[in-house]
């Protein structure tokens, strides 16, 4: 078995204690450019944890420990069924490459609708991070994931909101015309009440003076997902270069303390 493996690979029949970095060194990374590691192997994708608890679906991570073989790997590096993300990614090509149809549209349209409202930048860019957790990364706390993920980059201000905006969204403000949203009576039902963690940041942000930032990223936060409406994400360059501290190395590969969640979603398959 290892030596069909060693064919496939194109190192020859007799195994070698450098076998390892021989394979490396024989596919030079611009000897052909749709390589993915691990080449010659089947890779096996056990799904996350988070995503099987609790749904009935078998956790897999027994089943594919044990047809682990030379032959068959569990994936780390590019999957080839994703579009492969460029060596430093910025924040756009997050949004073309990795997330959801609806995040995408939903966070475009949000920030579009503040931009032609005359609101100011920091709104402009809140609402066009809001829901990021949700593209790619994970729905549930998704106003603190998204806060997370974001706040090395945007304002102390903007990550704020972005957090309390998940609270907010369950609390009308009639002063500013904000309503309980149809959605969630839709999504909930309609007798369902958020639990005391989520009243009691509604009351800290109520008292807070950065209210009205997370406020309105409630009020521009729009459930639209008609097929027709197309934005061109690259409207907002100019508004991401002055408001979002884009690192030169690419997001993921910064050091920054949230920069292993912008790499989990550039390789959302790997094993560890
Ligand atoms: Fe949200
Ligand atoms: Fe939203």
């Amino acid at each position: 078995m290892a030596a069909s493996l060693l064919n496939a690979t194109g190192i020859g029949n007799i195994p070698r204690m450098d076998d390892k970095p021989r394979h490396r060194d024989s596919m030079p990374a611009d000897a052909d450019p749709t390589a993915f590691p691990q080449a010659g192997r089947e890779r096996m994708i056990l799904p996350q944890p988070i995503s099987a608890l609790g749904t009935g679906q078998p956790n897999m991570e027994a089943p594919l420990l044990a047809r682990m073989s030379p032959e068959r790997v569990f994936m780390m590096g590019d999957n080839p069924a994703l579009p492969r993300m460029p060596q430093a990614p910025t924040l756009l090509d997050f949004f073309r490459l990795r997330f959801s149809e609806i995040t995408f549209r939903h966070l475009l349209q949000s920030a579009k609708t503040a931009l032609e409202a005359g609101q100011d930048e920091k709104i402009v860019i809140a609402c066009l991070l809001h829901d990021i957790s949700n593209g790619a990364l994970l729905r549930t706390e998704h106003g603190y994931w998204s806060a997370q993920i974001v706040a090395p980059y945007v304002s102390e201000e903007v990550a704020w909101a972005i957090q309390y905006h998940q609270a907010l969204r369950y609390f009308a403000d009639e002063s500013v015309g904000f309503k309980y949203p149809d959605a969630y009576n839709r999504f909930f039902g309609t007798d369902y009440e958020p639990p005391e963690y989520i009243q009691q940041a509604h009351r800290e942000a109520r008292a807070h003076r950065w209210y009205m930032t997370s406020r309105l990223i409630t009020i521009y936060d729009l459930y639209s997902f008609q097929d027709d409406v197309s934005i061109d994400p690259e409207m907002f360059t100019d508004v991401i270069g002055r408001n979002f501290r884009q690192p030169k190395e690419g997001l993921g590969f910064d050091g920054s303390p949230t920069a292993h969640m912008w790499r989990t979603m550039i390789w959302p398959n790997n094993f560890l």
